[in-house]
């Protein structure tokens, strides 16, 4: 059996949806998963074929396929949006707000009445400002919301780096905050390292600004090669996080949180590292910033909150 009783929902059952459902299944951590959609029996259909995979992939957690029943989501201790329409290509995720705000609004009340104690993770776009959203519909606690972004583009980050060095992407740590947007986003370059020595001992500045480039589209170039937004690694990412809370593991991710104060910003959520674990967000970790990385930092918060200005 699966180590432990933690029921998630994932809403949406489309490819980002699905690669969540997939990997925590795969993860064999969580009791249950229940997949929502609005579309007429695709999340059961999709439910059903990863069940399918159990015995291959050798997992017992239970996956349940919904067509937009929110009662088969009670008592979920996390729940997964990941509805609205993804980006096509050439399209900047801040663009789906005038459709996805009205979504996620109306996922995050359905979900909060059959389960008005969970943990929510947002995958929507424009995802911090979705984030902030769910904030205003909800009322949960800050540590209980929390916006997905930064463990992705972290993850596109050492994906690049270790292509840069040569070497193994297992070798590389590095991490990205700020704003889950082509602009909005800071690779921390100068905190990167290769087995604890910084990547700038192995690659030019030149290279390593080339890095930074080319992570902060890593959306956009998988958009316009799929023709649609990616869902492996944004369901991968999502399932470490749930992973995180439903084992307690209290791990550190960039996440996007409600700020209040911390790096001189506040009234508006955006990737900061945090500390994951049982309660959700169990700490906003506050490390020290070069300038440049500072004033990045704030022009993304900027954006953001234009962003968040386009809110009804
Ligand atoms: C991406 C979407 C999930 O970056 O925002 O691929």
């Amino acid at each position: 059996m699966s180590s432990n009783k933690t029921k998630v929902t994932v809403v949406g059952a489309g490819a980002v949806g699905a690669s969540c459902a997939e990997y925590i299944a795969i993860k064999n951590f969580a009791s249950e998963v229940v997949l929502l959609d609005i579309k007429e029996g695709f999340a059961e259909g999709k439910a059903m074929d990863l069940m399918q995979t159990a015995s291959l992939n050798s997992f017992d957690t239970r996956i349940v396929g919904s067509t937009n029943d929110y009662t088969k989501t009670a008592d979920s201790d996390i729940c997964v949006i990941t509805s609205g329409i993804p980006r096509k290509p050439g399209m900047t995720r801040e663009e789906l707000i005038g459709i996805n705000a009205g979504i996620v609004k109306a996922v995050c009340e359905s979900l909060i009445k059959h389960s008005p104690n969970t943990i929510i993770i947002v995958v929507s776009n424009p995802m911090d400002t979705m984030t902030y959203l769910a904030h205003q519909v909800t009322d949960l606690p800050k540590n209980r919301i929390i916006g997905m972004g930064g463990a992705l583009d972290s993850a596109r980050f050492k994906y690049r780096l270790a292509e840069a060095l040569e070497c193994p992407i297992s070798d590389i740590d590095g991490m990205v905050i700020g704003g889950h947007s082509d602009k909005g986003m800071v690779p921390l370059t100068a905190h990167a390292t290769r087995n604890s020595i910084k990547v700038s001992e192995f690659i030019s500045d030149e290279r390593l600004n080339q890095v930074k480039e080319e992570t902060k589209v890593g959306g956009a170039i998988l958009t316009k090669l799929l023709g649609t937004s990616a869902w492996y690694a944004p369901g991968a990412a999502v399932s470490g996080l749930v992973q995180a809370i439903a084992c307690d593991q209290k791990k550190m991710f960039p996440c996007s949180v409600l700020l209040e104060g911390e790096y001189g910003l506040s009234g508006l959520c955006i990737g900061v590292p945090v500390i994951l674990g049982a309660n959700g967000i169990e700490k906003i970790v506050e490390i020290k910033l070069s300038d440049g990385e500072k004033a990045h930092l704030l022009e993304s918060a900027e954006g953001v909150k234009k962003t968040n200005a386009l809110l009804a």
